[in-house]
């Protein structure tokens, strides 16, 4: 028997289902980057508010707020260097800079004070971690889960001997001991209320005395094996005024 001639109909009609097909998948894309973005625009709204809550936090006034601008540069490349994968390093960068957020709890008499503080005071400091992991909390947002965790970890030592949990080694989250490293080495770079700003030689001393007890000594040895790249990161971000779109724009300088 003949095999009937199906002709140029069949032809077009696997074609217009190729064609559906193929539509259908672009409208799902659409679809997706338009969640995807609308996703992005809530996060930031979301951010934006944190992070003018963090520099008022940490700081009390506008002209130190960099920091914490810097402080996710400052991660995010050492978290590159470290191997992490590019939408990590992201996250991370828009992530620490809320790392003291927490300081929103201490009364100004003592985030402010010049001389040594009182061990009630002491006290009253230390529990910024957990006010900050606690504000940050709950949240379906990946850049504020990063947060919370970074606030609650970013002050412990690798040795053990830091607050609040006195977590050791790898029981400290990467991101918190990342963001200890690069907190340390930003902030010992500006002048504070009791006491001026260091010079970058006994910083980077500093950093490596501390090696192993304080800090992370593989974190330490990128750190300071490329120590110029971290001085001019830190000093092409200077004093740029705190905000998402500085932090979603930025660019590593080359290395
Ligand atoms: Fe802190
Ligand atoms: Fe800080």
């Amino acid at each position: 028997m003949q095999t009937p001639y199906l002709g140029d109909d069949s032809f077009s009609f696997e074609e217009s289902v190729i064609g559906a097909l193929r539509q259908a998948a672009s409208d799902q894309r659409m679809l997706y980057e338009e969640l995807r973005d609308e996703f992005e625009r809530q996060e930031d709204a979301g951010l934006q508010m944190m992070l003018r809550l963090a520099s008022v936090a940490e700081f009390r006034n506008d002209e130190s707020a960099a920091h914490i601008v810097r402080i996710g540069c400052l991660a995010e490349e050492l978290a590159r260097l470290a191997g992490w994968s590019s939408s990590w390093c992201t996250a991370i960068r828009m992530a620490a800079p809320l790392h003291d957020i927490g300081k929103l709890a201490i009364a100004d008499a003592t985030l402010l004070k010049p001389g040594p503080l009182t061990e009630a005071e002491r006290v009253a400091v230390n529990r910024h971690c957990e006010v900050g992991a606690h504000l940050l909390s709950g949240s379906t947002s990946p850049v504020l889960k990063l947060a919370a965790e970074i606030a609650r970890t970013h002050h412990e030592h690798f040795d053990g001997s830091g607050y609040p949990q006195g977590l050791q080694g790898r029981e400290i989250p990467l991101s918190g001991r990342i963001v200890a490293l690069v907190d340390f080495f930003d902030v010992l770079a500006m002048d504070r209320c009791y006491r001026p700003r260091y010079g970058d030689d006994q910083i980077f001393d500093m950093i490596v005395s501390r090696s192993g007890r304080q800090f992370d000594p593989t974190l330490v040895d990128l750190l300071i094996a490329n120590a110029p790249h971290f001085r001019a990161t830190r000093d092409h971000i200077g004093n740029k005024p705190v905000g998402v779109d500085i932090l979603r724009r930025y660019q590593s300088l080359p290395r």
